[in-house]
């Protein structure tokens, strides 16, 4: 694996495989990679012959009183995580590369409306930056496919949108959800959980599943499902942000005839906000 710290070794890197006629794939992440990550660069794989992933943590994306100080960073157990996946090329830049003019006044890449429900009610900004990187490295990379994980369902959808309208030239591809044998999603950020947190996290999935399994059933008393999971999460001491079901394919609320159903959730605990969703199609 060959590593790379500036746009221009990324382009002429890439620029050679395309003469080759290689299709390049792409993962883009924050670092401080987990078996989760590791799936992306796997679930690539029979959409690409080159991989690259980007390792960057992203300013923009934070807000004021977030955790980008003090977010993981690992970058040479990363690197060997990479390796072993089969990635290509890692593009690990340093905040100047990627906002030469600082961020706070760079161009930005918005996609109104689906940005400002669920987490972005919770996290002002949030996804403009995360908008904005991700146009920024698919012009850096000019992938064919890049994947992402539905982990981040919120995250994907936002970036399908922006990759519709802005008419940008890469298939992207959707990847499960990596968890923990008790069910807690994959995070940098569970490593913020104290033992006691780290039991009662689970709860998080179980809460989604048991939403997930009142709509199999038609309960079509969304209002409800909703309250019940809000209820079981504070009950046991974590602090949701939301807990809400959507349909799945533009996080609208459901009707009765919605057959693709998206249950998501965000929850404080301790000093983690953990994220997870269950999707259900009918
Ligand atoms: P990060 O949180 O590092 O995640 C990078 C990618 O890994 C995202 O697509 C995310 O959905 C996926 N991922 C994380 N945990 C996962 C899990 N348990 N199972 C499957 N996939 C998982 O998401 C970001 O970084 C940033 O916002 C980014 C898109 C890189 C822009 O800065």
């Amino acid at each position: 694996m060959e590593t790379a710290t500036t746009i221009s070794a990324v382009r002429e890197r890439v620029r050679r495989w395309r003469a080759e006629g290689r299709r390049i794939a792409f993962v883009p992440t924050m670092g401080n990679l987990h078996t989760g990550h590791v799936s992306l660069i796997e679930a690539a794989r029979s959409h690409g012959e080159r991989f690259v992933a980007s390792i960057f943590v992203n300013p923009m994306q934070f807000g004021p009183n977030e955790d980008f100080a003090h977010y993981p960073r690992t970058p040479a157990q990363d690197a060997r995580m990479l390796a072993e996946a089969g990635c290509n090329l890692m593009f690990m830049p340093e905040v100047a590369e990627i906002y030469p003019n600082g961020s706070e006044r760079a161009t930005r890449v918005a996609v109104p409306g689906l940005s400002d429900t669920l987490c972005g009610e919770f996290r002002p900004g949030h996804f403009e930056g995360v908008t904005t990187v991700v146009a920024k490295l698919f012009h850096i990379v000019e992938p064919d496919v890049a994947v992402f994980g539905e982990k981040d369902f919120q995250q994907l959808t936002i970036i399908r949108r922006m990759v519709t309208d802005l008419c940008m030239p890469v298939t992207l591809i959707g990847a499960p959800t990596v968890r923990e044998a008790d069910g807690l999603a994959m995070s940098s950020r569970n490593q913020y959980l104290t033992d006691d947190e780290r039991r009662k996290a689970p709860l998080i999935h179980q809460t989604l599943s048991a939403a997930v399994e009142r709509l199999r059933a038609a309960d079509k008393d969304f209002a409800a499902i909703e309250r019940v999971g809000t209820d079981s999460l504070e009950r046991s001491g974590l602090r949701p942000d939301y807990f809400a079901v959507r349909r799945a394919d533009d996080l609208g609320p459901p009707d009765a005839d919605t057959r693709h159903f998206v249950v998501l959730t965000a929850a404080r605990l301790g000093r983690a906000r953990l994220i997870d969703n269950l999707q259900l199609a009918l």
